[in-house]
């Protein structure tokens, strides 16, 4: 069938006028790009913890774009139109966050810290502020206000959910739509968008496996998988 749309990680079917099937790949990539690669089974793991998340989300009163799983790599969501903003939820110190501020991985932040991002590969997807979302109309001050108080209630549930699984959840992305006048949860919550550590080894579990060159990529995405669906 015709794509709609092919990005980094997922392709894009048009179903009906109202629905969309998403096509999780093994493809990866890391800074903007740069580096690309292949996790064999990134795809089924990916598409199997977003509707997992998806599920727990929806039960905990999260409204989602998610509808169901089609198959392994496969799921049917609901049409909307993406805001162009990467929300990024961190409890501790990690990645361009460390980097940029000096501070050590790991370090706990005072209280969970939202950042947000403006989706655009051209330029590197820079930190945008909230004034600067507004004053270019991304978004509306309610719909953004909405945005930030999902994120935290999303970003509770998760570290809960990570925690009974032996995970620590360190900080994630989030993409969000809109959706006749309604603000959704989009896009995928899976080890590409978020940092899981290991609680009892504090090996990273997640993406960082393959921006860093650890080792070990297929086995961390299996073994998150495996821990999501123990239930
Ligand atoms: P960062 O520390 O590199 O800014 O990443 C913060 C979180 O966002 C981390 O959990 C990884 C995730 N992320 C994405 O989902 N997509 C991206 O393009 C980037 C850079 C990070």
């Amino acid at each position: 069938m015709e794509k709609l749309y092919e990005g980094k990680a997922k392709v894009l079917f048009p179903e009906g006028p109202d629905t969309l099937r998403v096509y999780f790949k093994d493809e990866a990539t890391a800074f903007n790009a740069q580096k690309r690669g292949l996790i064999p089974g990134k795809g089924v793991v990916n598409n199997k913890v977003s509707a997992t998340l998806f599920r727990y989300l929806e039960a905990h009163g999260v409204r989602t774009h998610f509808l169901e799983e089609l198959s392994d790599r496969e799921m049917r969501v609901l049409r909307v139109e993406i805001l162009p903003l990467e929300v990024i939820l961190r409890f501790k110190a990690a990645g361009s966050f460390a980097k940029r501020y000096g501070v050590k991985e790991g370090t706990l932040l005072r209280a969970p810290l939202v950042e947000y991002s403006l989706k655009s590969d051209p330029l590197g997807d820079p930190l945008i502020c909230p004034e600067a979302i507004l004053a270019l109309g991304l978004a509306a001050e309610e719909e953004l206000s909405q945005v930030r108080t999902t994120t935290l209630k999303v970003g509770e549930l998760l570290r809960d959910f990570f925690a009974q699984r032996g995970l620590d959840l360190i900080d994630f992305k989030l993409e969000f739509g809109k959706r006749q006048g309604e603000i959704l949860l989009a896009d995928e919550i899976s080890p590409d968008t978020m940092r899981l550590w290991d609680q009892k080894t504090g090996e990273p579990m997640d993406k960082d496996r393959f921006r860093k060159d650890l080792g070990g990529v297929e086995e961390a995405y299996q073994e998150v998988l495996r821990r999501v669906l123990r239930g």
